[in-house]
């Protein structure tokens, strides 16, 4: 184990729109906060400030030219990726970059694993993710939500480990 990469695109590659998520999917978050948890959480400064606190039992770790930026205690700022994935090992043997779009597409050619959620939906959001190659890794389905009253859209989690 070592860095994993997870996030949730809808079918268009959309990430993001207006500083957010652009879906509501309580399950699809309740499985991110399972996979992450215990471990060391990477993320840029504006995924942060999607939420603007700490996700809690996970050292989060934030990535910001910014060397003023204030973050609440426990957070961590730096502000390079190198520096923030050395600290990330140091604290659990497989850590995350959770997002946005920079630090993914940097972390993908070191990355042992991806855990990809696809929506499968449409968003003409404002931050996209390029489309990724995983031909070098081994992918397989470990869950599938269908629409329910509390989720407007299906959505399916890959895992792509390296082989
Ligand atoms: N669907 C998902 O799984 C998911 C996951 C995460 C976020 N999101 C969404 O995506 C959007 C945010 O993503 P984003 O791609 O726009 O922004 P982001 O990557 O979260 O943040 C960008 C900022 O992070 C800092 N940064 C990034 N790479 C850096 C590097 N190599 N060195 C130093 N600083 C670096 C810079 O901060 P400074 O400008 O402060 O220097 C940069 O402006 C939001 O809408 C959020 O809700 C979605």
């Amino acid at each position: 184990m070592a860095l994993s990469i997870i996030y949730a695109r809808s079918e268009n590659h959309c990430i993001g729109h207006q500083g957010r998520l652009p879906w509501n999917l309580p399950d699809e978050f309740a499985s991110f906060n399972n996979i992450t948890d215990g471990k060391a959480i990477i993320m840029g400064r504006r995924s942060y400030e999607d939420h603007h606190s700490v996700l809690p039992n996970r050292l989060n770790i934030v990535v910001s030219r910014q060397v003023d930026y204030v973050l609440p205690a426990p957070m961590i700022l730096t502000t390079d990726l190198i520096t923030a994935l050395q600290i990330a090992a140091d604290y659990s043997a497989e850590y995350f970059i959770i997002g946005g779009v920079k630090l993914i597409s940097e972390g993908l050619s070191q990355a042992s694993r991806v855990v990809e959620t696809i929506v499968h939906t449409e968003v003409n959001g404002d931050t996209f993710l390029p489309a990724m190659d995983f031909s070098h890794y081994t992918s397989e389905i470990i869950e599938h939500h269908h629409v329910d009253e509390n989720h407007a859209s299906a959505f399916t989690v890959w895992q792509h480990t390296r082989t």
